[in-house]
């Protein structure tokens, strides 16, 4: 069976991923830029200065100087950290507790591998920190998803080896980043953009213990 599962945190614990489109979408109105949830999915699982490169991109006559740059990657987060102001353990995704829960009572362990700053913020709001053995953010990693660093981090840390680990990931650049680490891949969310997944369900209610665990090991044969 597995020995750790790797969860990413925006769009997968918590509907963050929600909050990360709004303040994008505020910031690329101030620069003249629209973008719709089609283009933000491939903004999923990517550090905030990606991120606004990505959109900068949709405008090339946009030219900003690196200091500009910083203000507005700046400005994102305020709006990022207003929206999430509020949040507290309601915000928690429909069958997530129940499964850290019973992942936890198998003796299996927890790490986070998150691309975002505010990882650590975030799941002390939802009351969720206890479950969680390890912690990998943006400070942890030099390298993003979909680079498997994020991953490989997690399991390097608790000594475990890669085939023994499973990741859980909405975004198309973490689920690559996890195949590329050579580990179980879960995918929440739509097909369309997670088609690479070892095996998708379409929310996180989806998400059964049993299942994944039966799953990963017929992948691993
Ligand atoms: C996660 C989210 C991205 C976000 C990134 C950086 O990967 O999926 O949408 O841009 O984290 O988050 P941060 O809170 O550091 O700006
Ligand atoms: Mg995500």
């Amino acid at each position: 069976s597995p020995k750790l599962f790797i969860f990413d945190l925006d769009g997968v614990i918590t509907d963050t991923a929600e909050f990360h489109y709004l303040a994008w979408k505020k910031l690329a109105e101030e620069l003249g830029v629209t973008f719709d949830r089609q283009f933000n999915e491939q903004l999923k699982g990517i550090s905030r200065m990606e991120s606004l490169e990505r959109i900068l991109a949709l405008n090339p006559a946009l030219s900003l100087t690196e200091e500009d740059k910083e203000q507005r990657a700046h400005d994102k987060n305020e709006y990022y950290k207003n929206l999430i102001a509020s949040i507290d353990g309601e915000h928690t995704l429909p069958g997530i507790e129940n499964l850290l829960k019973e992942i936890q009572g198998s003796g299996i362990k927890i790490a986070l591998g998150s691309a975002s700053k505010n990882a650590s913020m975030v799941l002390e709001k939802l009351g969720l920190t206890n479950y969680f053995n390890y912690i990998v953010d943006a400070a942890k990693v030099s390298k993003g998803k979909p680079d498997p660093e994020t991953f490989t981090t997690a399991a390097d840390t608790l000594g475990i080896a890669y085939s023994d680990c499973i990741g859980v990931e909405d975004a198309a650049a973490g689920v690559e980043a996890i195949n590329k680490a050579g580990m179980f891949s879960v995918g929440v969310g739509s097909s369309d953009h997670l088609a690479a997944a070892d095996y998708i369900v379409e929310d996180t209610a989806k998400l059964n213990f049993e299942e994944i665990v039966r799953q990963y090991v017929s992948w691993k044969g």
